[in-house]
Parts: structure tokens; C-alpha cells; sequence
């Protein structure tokens, strides 16, 4: 790719090119931890089967499933024979478990064309639409908003026309001037295209919840600069000098920006802590007096606690955003 592109072209390219970091062996979790993950896996996968199993829900589909973490604990905890279904850019991972199929999907709002008529099913994405590439409008020096464009090979980036109608519209709708009015310089992640993404996962769905869960702020509480952000080994940068190291060293970054939850379409937007709350997942120390009588459950029912902990957390992935939609007769 050579010369200024618009943002959300460079970041599709280098999460999802054929080099793209996403399409790298270590998956999302040889990069970072999620709530996928280990422990908080184990915990995150349960309150979602409750979730299922109180719908008589009998299927669940996890949409940007990073090489099956949620799904092989849920695999581990399933007792009622529930079919499992993961959806990422890359092929069925190697020794994932035999319960669980899988799909390739093209990568960002692009979603596989057999991932269809989807019934009494609970469809799950943990941190999809965050990697949903989008534009990135700046306010010039006249005020208006413009797409900014970034050099790949460089990072640099340089103002170009005027957002085009349906992404003005969406920002003037959803993310409008904060108190005093836009500045030069103020930014904004036109959140769109990830409307668009969840609305066409969403259309799949016959029968049955959604559920995106995500860092993300509402209009009432948009950041003034917007959120594009690069991380190399968990380490945050900014995304224009990443992006031209990355182009580069190719498969080292993600880009991510956190999501205008309320935009995409919901029933409910809950905190993670509270869905959690309603889910019966609430924790609590175990009695001391387990230590003496079972040491090994009480060691896991500590680190049960402790997971517990940590996805109910404010300030961490307590704030995270469940963006509900149920769809039933
Ligand atoms: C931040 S990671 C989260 C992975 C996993 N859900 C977790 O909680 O650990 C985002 C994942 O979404 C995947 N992804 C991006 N676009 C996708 C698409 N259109 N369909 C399926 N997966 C997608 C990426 O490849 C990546 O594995």
C-alpha cells in the first residue's frame, strides 16, 4: 500500500492483509489477555451458558473467537450437549476441541457468508468490534470534519475532504460538538461501520440473544481526542508511528478504538459487572474453613473468586459493555 490512504483502510490492511496481524499463529492471546482468557475464561464462559440455558437456548456462536479460548471452556463446563460454534480470519485452530466447528470469516465488518440462519442460538463477541476498522475524521482549521489519511510506510497524516453525508450524519447524530463546540484538532471514530457489522450480524440471528461486549463509551461521554490506539506486546503507542513500524515489521500491532455502544442497534446496555450481577455470578471468599477440610477446592474456589474479581472490576472489565439484543417469537 503506498501513499496517504484513509484510516480505516490502512488499519483493515494491517489487522487482516494477508500479513495482517490478526492472521498471525499466536492469535489475539499470544499478544494479550481478555476476558476469554484462562480463569476469567472459565468464568465468563459459565455466565454466558446460564444466560443460554435461561433462553432454552441450544446453540452458541462466539463471532471473533481468537483460536477458541471461550469456546473450549465452555466446551470443558457444557453439560447439556449445546453446539458450539467459533468465527474468526483464520483456520479451524489445531487440537481445538471436536464439540466445537468452525468458520472462516474475511476479516473486520466482513462476516462469512455461511454464518446464517442462526436459532435459539446466543451469539457472543468479546472485543470484535473494537477491531472493526473505521474512520478517523479530524476538525480542521475551518471547523469542519474531515477524513484524516495516513501514510502507511510513514505514519504521517494529513487532513483530506469533508466527511461524506452518511458519516457526518453519523457524527453529527452520535457523537455531536461537546459543550463549547468542536476545536481544531478534536477527534473522532466514526462508528458506522461497526453499526453496520453488528446490524448484519444481528440479521442472521432468526431466533435468540446477541450479546457484544466491549470497551466503549455513550454519547454522553465521548472522548474529546477520540481513542485509536496501537499495542505492540501490551504495550500502548501511538497508532500513526506503530502503523509505520508495523508496515514494516509486519504482524506486530493492533489498532483498536473503543466502541459507541449506544449507536449499535440494543435492547439493553449493561456493565459488565452489573450483567454479571443478574447472572447469579457474584463471587464472594470461600469459607476459610474449606482450606482444612479440601484444600484443592478451596484453591479453586479462590482463583474462581479472584476471576470474579477482576471481570467485575471498575476502572477494568467491570466497565465493559454487554450491548443486549434478544430476538424471540
Ligand atoms: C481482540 S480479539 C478478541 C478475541 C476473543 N474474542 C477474546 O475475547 O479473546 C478480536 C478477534 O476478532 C477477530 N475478528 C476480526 N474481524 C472478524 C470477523 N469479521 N469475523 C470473525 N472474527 C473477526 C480477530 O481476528 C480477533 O481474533
Amino acid at each position: 500500500m503506498t501513499g496517504p490512504v484513509p484510516w480505516e483502510t490502512a488499519w483493515q490492511d494491517a489487522l487482516y492483509g494477508a500479513d495482517g496481524f490478526y492472521r498471525g499463529s499466536a492469535g489475539p492471546a499470544g499478544h494479550f489477555t481478555t476476558a476469554s482468557h484462562g480463569p476469567l475464561g472459565a468464568v465468563l464462559a459459565e455466565a454466558l451458558l446460564t444466560l443460554a440455558e435461561r433462553h432454552g437456548l441450544t446453540r452458541v456462536v462466539d463471532v471473533g473467537a481468537g483460536r477458541g479460548e471461550l469456546l473450549s471452556a465452555m466446551a470443558r463446563a457444557e453439560t447439556d450437549g449445546r453446539a458450539l460454534l467459533g468465527v474468526d480470519v483464520v483456520e479451524r485452530p489445531v487440537g481445538l476441541d471436536v464439540r466445537i466447528d468452525w468458520l472462516e470469516a474475511p476479516g473486520g465488518a466482513a462476516l462469512p457468508d455461511a454464518l446464517r440462519d442462526l436459532d435459539g442460538t446466543l451469539v457472543v463477541a468479546n472485543e470484535w468490534l473494537d477491531v472493526v476498522p473505521c474512520p478517523i475524521a479530524e476538525v480542521g482549521d475551518d471547523g469542519t470534519l474531515r477524513t484524516v489519511l495516513v501514510d502507511p510506510a510513514t505514519g504521517e497524516e494529513r487532513l483530506a475532504d469533508p466527511l461524506g453525508d452518511a458519516d457526518a450524519t453519523w457524527a453529527a447524530t452520535w457523537w455531536p460538538p461537546p459543550d463549547g463546540g468542536r476545536r481544531p484538532g478534536d477527534r473522532i471514530e466514526v462508528g458506522r461501520t461497526r453499526d453496520v457489522a453488528w446490524a448484519d450480524l444481528l440479521a442472521r440471528l432468526g431466533s435468540g440473544i446477541a450479546v457484544a461486549i466491549d470497551y466503549g463509551h455513550r454519547r454522553a461521554d465521548r472522548p474529546r481526542d477520540g481513542t485509536l490506539m496501537a499495542y505492540r506486546t501490551g504495550t500502548p503507542l501511538p497508532a500513526g508511528e506503530a502503523l509505520a513500524d508495523a508496515d514494516r515489521n509486519r504482524r506486530s500491532t493492533d489498532l483498536t478504538a473503543h466502541v459507541a455502544v449506544d449507536s449499535l442497534a440494543h435492547d439493553r446496555l449493561v456493565r459488565q459487572r452489573d450483567a454479571l450481577d443478574e447472572l447469579g455470578v457474584t463471587g464472594g471468599h470461600p469459607p476459610r474453613a474449606l482450606a482444612g477440610t479440601e484444600p484443592r477446592a478451596y484453591l479453586d474456589a479462590l482463583q474462581r473468586a479472584s476471576a470474579i474479581g477482576e471481570l467485575r472490576r471498575a476502572g477494568g472489565l467491570g466497565d465493559f459493555w454487554w450491548v443486549v439484543v434478544e430476538r424471540f417469537g
